[in-house]
């Protein structure tokens, strides 16, 4: 592997998940695709001895002496520098750099434009210190960077998604042991249709702290279920009839949250056999059943969102449509007829835009490759 001499560009795309929300952080499955927005990592060597942290996204530059170790500095630099605290930890101490990060993807959107920045970050620090590390222990040391580093209590989902991802495919994973298996969306009458991302514009103030009390919630849950069902390793094998059997053990809040998670694991089951037989009427129902149940067990949608969703379902073309992400705000999915898409799209952005005098964008998306993929050039040569 070259160490680069002069400056040289990693890339990482955004996501979106199809299915499978909030279930990342009880051993349940995901559905996400990479979608074409793009974090651009430029790295070079500098004259000094130190760290450069720079980007004409976010105000403000960091430098850091090589020995430095301070804590978060809570601004758009803490994801970067996580992901060197997080390669130093394992001894990869990568040589002087100045780093500058760009790009198009929209902050919070709910399309995780924080992976995207952490992994890109991570392809360009381990090319510039020489080192490669399995796609599984990038995603992991991201996800770390943000755990630890950042202190959001995020999964693993966005991160293994953005490096692992593969183009025309989803990336199903199991998040309890991070097995996967890219599943095709060009099988069958799948094959006619698209993702449109809708954009809402809205972010509730609440998102922060509402993840980390729904999580809490879900994991009281699940330590209630799994003393009731000792067998059981996590939400990912928990079924809804333990759940209905250890109700009365638990509050009300974690039982809903359960019932979603243990729903949502379901649902991304049954996609699967719809997407291996092409068939986006059975997808499309999962995706609004999915909507439902975080709407009203999970409960992490908002008004906005839930126009969205109902008004999207109506328009000819569109099999299904849902939240995607955290929540609380950020972007719906789609699953459109491709003919449909443009037409789709507009009547959509000008009935949200009739009912809350906000423009929404729109995004005709195919999934396109991860980090891993689209890095191996460089992330390779010897
Ligand atoms: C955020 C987190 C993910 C996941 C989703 C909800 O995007 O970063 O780990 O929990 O919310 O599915």
């Amino acid at each position: 592997m070259r160490t680069p001499p002069h400056e040289v560009h990693f890339v990482a795309p955004a996501r979106v998940n199809l299915l499978g929300e909030h279930t990342d952080y009880t051993g349940g499955l995901v559905l996400p695709m990479a979608i074409p927005f793009t974090t651009r990592a430029a790295i070079s060597t500098p004259t000094d001895d130190c760290y450069h942290f720079a980007s004409d996204l976010f105000p403000g530059t960091l430098t850091l002496t090589r020995g430095d170790r301070s804590l978060a500095h809570k601004q758009w630099t803490d994801y970067p520098v996580g992901v060197l605290r997080e390669l130093q930890k394992l001894g990869i101490d990568p040589p002087p750099f100045s780093l500058h990060l760009s790009g198009n993807v929209p902050f919070g959107a709910g399309v995780s434009s924080s992976a995207s920045v952490e992994v890109a970050t991570a392809f360009a620090l381990l090319a510039h210190a020489g080192k490669t590390l399995p796609l599984e222990e990038i995603a992991l040391l991201c996800q770390r960077a943000e755990n630890i580093f950042v202190h959001s209590p995020c999964g693993i989902m966005d991160q293994f998604a953005i490096t692992a991802a593969h183009v025309g495919h989803a990336l199903l994973l199991n998040t309890r042991d991070l097995t996967y298996e890219h599943l095709p969306m060009n099988t069958g009458k799948l094959a006619e249709t698209c993702i449109v991302v809708c954009n809402s514009m809205v972010r509730h103030s609440v998102a922060t702290g509402e993840y980390g009390k729904r999580r809490a919630e879900s994991e009281q849950g699940q330590a209630v279920l799994l003393q009731t069902f000792p067998e059981l390793r996590d939400l990912g094998d928990a079924t809804l009839v333990q759940l209905e059997n250890a109700r009365d053990l638990m509050s009300p809040e974690s039982y809903r949250r359960c019932r979603h998670l243990i729903s949502d694991n379901g649902r991304v089951r049954e996609a699967r056999t719809a997407m291996f037989a092409g068939d986006p009427v059975a997808f499309g129902l999962l995706m609004l059943a999915g909507h439902a149940s975080e709407r009203d067990d999970f409960e992490c949608s908002c008004e906005e969102v839930d126009f969205l969703v109902e008004t999207a379902s109506a328009l000819p073309g569109c099999f299904g449509a849902r939240l995607t992400g955290g929540g609380f705000g950020g972007c719906t999915v789609n699953l459109v007829e491709r003919t449909h898409a443009e037409e789709f799209s507009a009547a959509l952005r000008s009935a949200y835009k009739e009912n809350f005098n906000i423009n929404p964008d729109t995004f005709v998306c195919e999934a396109v490759d991860g980090a891993f993929a689209r890095n191996a050039n460089l992330y390779s040569e010897a």
